[in-house]
């Protein structure tokens, strides 16, 4: 089996305790409904240098709305806007804002995907459907998750055009260069109060994901805000969600301001790997992509706590970029601002070397700086 990009697969298992009836190759794409697809898909070409792939509407077709296919080594976005008032994605937007409808999972067989996870409790999105044209076949399926969210099974064995049946290839003339962007590392959940668990479990009983790691309020909190957050993961550790939801502080935390501001559970962050986050993060910035910042005292005591690193720290506080360490290596991670109107969505860009933990020791620092923003906003 090969990947989009060529290299061949490792989908061994590296999750002992996860189990196998839902073998998973990766993220196949992750689709938001958009009030206007196509000047975010200028935002995401512009800013984070994802490319021209696939498009669907009018043109070919399809009268009810509007998708662009964009992406970037593997990181595959699709923009969806309604064409008329009585589509059901206008209900989306009104209650969300932007934000993810999708996260399709890469598998070999959708059809036996459907039947595995609708037969331990899964509620039924979509049954398997064939969809075909001159470029071969596809199968797809679907289940729902938290909020709004739905999982779409992708089988594309059979499939070598541009994306899927009912998109043609999408020729830009407008290019603009990609960022080093490679993959999804982890997608990130906000659940409400006292939900945590139950998400926890679906995604253990209906996906056989096995849980990672846990924080709590303990570990997540500052004088005002908390949350608890839960990791699970696949088998072969390619799909990694943490679900977050929201633990009693003094004030309201960002958790709590998301579900308020989606008014439902949601997708809060897609963590996107790179090779080099300094040159990464320098070019985002050059192209107006925001991103939270720390404190610069932050930089004054961070190599006690994570040790020695290969990177020069000047850069890094420079940028902003967060160091964290655990017992296999360290990672080095940036949240950007929401990139949509509420204070919902937002990327996280990441560069592990040998840590496979999601920043714990940053939690602190990171949340005084959202307080901050917070405040501004006056939703604190
Ligand atoms: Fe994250």
């Amino acid at each position: 089996m090969t990947s989009t990009t060529g290299e061949a697969l490792n989908l061994e298992k590296v999750i002992p305790n996860a189990e196998d009836f839902l073998p998973l190759n990766g993220t196949d794409y992750v689709e938001l409904y958009v009030g206007n697809a196509k000047q975010a898909a200028h935002y995401y070409k512009t800013a984070f240098g994802f490319q021209s792939v696939a498009f669907s509407g009018l043109e070919t077709g399809n009268k009810d709305q509007v998708s662009y296919v964009l992406q970037q080594d593997k990181i595959r976005l699709v923009l969806t806007s309604p064409l008329t008032p009585d589509s059901p994605i206008n209900e989306h937007i009104v209650k969300h804002g932007d934000g993810v409808k999708v996260v399709a999972l890469w598998v070999d067989d959708a059809t036996k995907s459907w039947e595995e996870t609708t037969k331990r409790g899964a509620k039924s999105y979509m049954k398997p459907q064939r969809m075909e044209d001159d470029h071969g076949h596809i199968i797809r399926s679907g289940i729902h998750t938290y909020g709004e969210t739905v999982h779409i099974f992708i089988e594309r064995k059979n499939y070598d055009g541009p994306f899927m049946p009912g998109f043609r290839k999408w020729e830009s003339d407008y290019n603009p260069a990609p960022t080093g962007l490679r993959y999804v590392d982890h997608m990130v959940g906000n659940v409400g109060w006292g939900e945590m668990n139950k998400w926890v479990e679906f995604y253990a009983r209906v996906m056989g994901f096995a849980q990672l790691m846990s924080f709590d309020d303990k570990d997540i909190s500052t004088e005002y805000t908390a949350l608890m957050s839960k990791v699970m993961s696949n088998g072969n550790g390619r799909i990694k969600f943490p679900i977050n939801e929201p633990a009693e502080g003094k004030k309201k935390s960002q958790i709590e301001e998301y579900i308020d501001f989606y008014h439902d559970s949601g997708v809060q962050h897609i963590a996107v790997a790179t090779n080099n986050i300094i040159e990464t993060v320098i070019d985002l910035r050059n192209r107006g992509v925001e991103f939270l910042r720390v404190p610069d005292i932050y930089y004054d005591t961070v190599l006690d706590r994570v040790g020695e690193i290969d990177e020069e720290l000047e850069p890094l506080k420079e940028l902003g970029i967060l160091i964290d360490r655990d017992d296999e290596g360290y990672l080095l991670q940036i949240f950007t601002k929401p990139v949509v109107d509420r204070p919902t969505m937002f990327f996280e860009i990441i560069q592990r070397k040998g840590a496979k933990s999601f920043g714990k020791g940053n939690f602190k620092a990171l949340f005084e700086a959202i307080e901050r923003e917070q405040e501004s906003r006056g939703t604190l």
